[in-house]
């Protein structure tokens, strides 16, 4: 176990791309982060000079107190799984779990029982004899897995070690790893573009994008206080709902104005954590779809100020998830659509139908033109 700091890292590559731009971080020893970010964003390249397999091009890399910058990857202690497994065809699942300890010269009685006792941690036993084409995916991904965990290493990182898998499997080896993780105790850097594979593993998510630190939080965090736009957009799924307007100061108050539509909500002061100062300004306000709701479900318990945040509109389609339905509303052409998630089995929804429904205002975001919150 270690903690592992990032100070001012910059990754510029050979054509001159900077891919990793001024990143600091520190992971706490024996935590598990998830880098969560779009295709492109700088992952993968953050977690090659975390290894040691791609330089840093400026900054500094410490584990611990010691400067890593330098240090060979096979001096790291690190194990890694990577997003296709990379396991040896020829090779016995005994074999390419053994294969690190072979190549540090093992004694055979000592690898024989941390092969072993990595191959019970992944539930592989009965299939140590096994070639990796006898095997599932979920099996290939344990294999795999239990040659990072069998050195006992001070650091895991894991590149999208689950997108091969199908769904089912995805779910239940996100808690796989997450287990042997607490086991082994080494700090882990899990990369994904995932978001519900952050929102379930990671004790601190870290938001990249444009090869930029966004946010880093714990999930719940991460989700409660979105820092910018971006953040705000990425994490949620269905996404959050974007309004596009403009805020107003009119007697002494403020209000929001979307662009298009005839909707208005009246800004109460907790709806700012930054409260700008001159207006009128271009804004964007942005309430999840849990926080909108139908007439008269959510509105039996909201405050005479509350229930300005009433809108209307059309409903255009209704998605059915089995526990909960959402449901996309036009409130006017020029305006993007609303998306409501509906819990309330016994809420008629019709396409087609005219409704009325409440926004929640205790739990709207505003963010500024450069899409800084409000
Ligand atoms: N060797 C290279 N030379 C130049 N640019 C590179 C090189 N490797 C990667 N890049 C660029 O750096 C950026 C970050 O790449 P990286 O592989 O870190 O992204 P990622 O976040 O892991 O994306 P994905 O989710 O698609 O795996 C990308 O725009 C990519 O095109
Ligand atoms: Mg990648």
């Amino acid at each position: 176990m270690t903690t592992i700091t990032l100070e001012n890292i910059t990754k510029r590559y050979d054509n001159g791309f900077e891919a990793v731009k001024n990143l600091s971080l520190r992971l706490e020893s024996g935590t598990f982060t998830v880098l969560l970010g779009p295709s492109g964003c700088g992952k993968t390249t953050t977690l090659r000079m975390i290894a040691g397999l791609e330089t840093i091009s400026s900054g500094d890399l410490f584990f611990g107190e010691e400067r890593m910058n330098d240090a060979p990857p096979k001096d790291r202690d690190i194990g890694m799984v990577f997003q296709n497994y990379a396991l040896y065809p020829h090779l016995t699942v005994f074999e390419n779990i053994a294969f690190p300890l072979r190549l540090r010269r093992e004694a055979k009685a000592s690898l024989e029982e941390r092969v072993r006792a990595a191959a019970e941690a992944v539930e592989l036993t009965a299939l140590l004899g096994n070639k990796p084409k006898q095997l599932s995916g979920g099996q290939r991904q344990r294999v795999a897995l239990a040659r990072a965990i069998v050195r006992k290493p001070r650091v895991f990182l894991f590149d999208e070690p689950l997108s091969n898998l199908d769904a089912q499997l995805r779910v239940q080896m996100r808690s796989e790893i997450t287990r042997i993780q607490r086991m082994v105790g080494a700090t882990s850097v899990y990369v994904t573009h995932d978001q519900s594979e952050a929102m379930t593993m990671a004790d601190t998510i870290v938001v990249l994008n444009n090869g930029e630190l966004q946010q880093t939080g714990t999930p719940h965090h991460i989700y409660t206080n979105p820092q910018n736009r971006f953040v705000a957009s990425f994490v949620g799924s269905p996404a959050i709902n974007f309004f596009e307007g403009e805020i107003r100061g009119e007697a002494g108050r403020l209000s929001f104005y979307e662009f298009g539509s005839s909707t208005t909500f009246s800004l109460p002061a907790q709806a700012f954590v930054n409260p700008p100062a001159n207006f009128p300004r271009k804004a964007t306000l942005a309430i999840r779809p849990e926080h909108l709701g139908f007439t008269p479900f959510l509105g039996a318990s909201l405050s005479p100020e509350a229930l300005q945040y009433t809108l209307s509109g059309t409903i255009q389609r209704v998605e059915f998830l089995g526990h909960e339905r959402l449901v996309y509303v036009e409130t006017s052409p020029q305006a993007p659509h609303k998306i409501i998630r509906c819990t309330n089995i016994a809420q008629i929804l019709e396409v087609g139908g005219d409704i009325q429904f409440f926004a929640s205002p205790d739990h709207c975001y505003l963010f500024d033109s450069n899409g800084a919150r409000l």
